[in-house]
């Protein structure tokens, strides 16, 4: 993730200072499908402020939360045609562009918080955001939200086999829908801001989120159970218009850039802080039929979802599948 300001600090930049106008204020429109008190919420709060600190107010950059303009389904597109200049979607968004992504929603690929952020700093990290160039976008780098855990309507999902025949919100990932084939359950995908009304109309039975989404949707409301499996992470690439990039001028970049990594260590710890006050308010509100999987039942799912490396490996390509081998031993 750091390296990517020394890989675009030197490309020549197509205006200078005067030719773009001084004083002229850039604007940079953020859309995400999140709400505000949210680790990608306070995240982008926190580069917003950053950025117009650095830049004394040369460039502004404008919020849009809730997918106000744009939902998962048209938000990458918009990012490329320059309706917008900035998202930050989840990794599985981001592998129907990019398929290398799909190696992050890998199930139990990380043991733990350390480890996720180990793989946004290694050559995992790397690869990912160079593959994102000649889609038009720039990897700024990484945010995370959390661990994703399981819901349902239709009881305790322990064992592999309490999934058979439900039907799951997925995002849309080809590593989802194999995790979720291995163990007989349906998807159907749909975006997040009708997730609510999908579990609340018995569209879908089950769904797996974070328990920031989960409190912060009030997802709380329409499931019942709640299985806490921390089996995969959900995490965003946060991605700049390459073409937008490339015409700012150099002090620009370079404050942008700067931003970036000052958000970027603080939003990674205030999501762990986020996940954990909102689960206790999760907790309060007493609406839930909640499980931990012991040891015993993790191993169990774990077993049940292998094949699903096989399955996908071929999208992700060697060297990204041998360094998430590698993190995971
Ligand atoms: C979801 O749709 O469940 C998540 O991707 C939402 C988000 O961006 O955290």
């Amino acid at each position: 993730g750091i390296g990517f300001f020394s890989r675009f600090s030197n490309a020549p930049s197509a205006y200078d200072d005067e030719q773009i106008g001084l004083g002229r204020q850039t604007v940079i429109k953020f859309s995400y499908v999140v709400a505000e008190n949210t680790p990608k919420g306070l995240a982008a709060q926190e580069f917003a402020r950053l950025v117009e600190e650095k830049t004394n107010d040369g460039v502004k950059v404008e919020l849009f939360p809730n997918a106000s303009l744009y939902n998962e389904t048209n938000e990458v597109e918009a990012l490329q045609r320059g309706r917008v200049q900035m998202i930050a979607p989840s990794f599985s968004n981001i592998s129907e562009v990019v398929p290398e992504w799909m190696v992050m929603d890998l199930p139990f690929a990380f043991q733990n918080e350390e480890a996720v952020l180990e793989s946004f700093q290694s050559n995992i990290g790397d690869i990912l955001l160079r593959k994102l160039e000649p889609e038009g976008m720039i990897g700024l780098g990484f945010w995370g939200n959390g661990f994703q855990q399981m819901t349902s309507n239709r009881g305790l999902l322990v064992h592999p086999e309490d999934f058979r025949d439900l039907r799951f919100r997925i995002l849309p990932s080809k590593v989802k829908q194999a995790q979720f084939n291995q163990l007989q359950a349906a998807t159907i995908s749909i975006p997040f801001n009708q997730v609510y009304r999908s579990m609340e109309t018995g569209k879908v039975d089950s769904g797996e989120n974070t328990i920031s989404n989960l409190y912060s949707k009030k997802l709380y409301q329409v499931q019942k159970y709640l299985t806490l499996s921390n089996h995969a992470y959900l995490g965003y690439g946060v991605l700049m218009n390459k073409s937008f990039w490339e015409k700012l001028p150099q002090s620009q970049r370079k404050a942008i850039a700067e931003a970036m990594q000052g958000t970027t260590a603080w939003a990674n710890r205030n999501a762990v802080a986020t996940n954990r006050k909102q689960w206790d308010e999760l907790k309060k509100k007493g609406q839930m039929d909640i499980h931990a999987l012991s040891l015993e039942e993790r191993s169990e799912w774990q077993q049940a979802l292998e094949p699903v490396y096989q399955e996908v490996e071929s999208y992700i390509g060697k060297e990204l599948m041998e360094a998430v081998y590698e993190l995971r031993s």
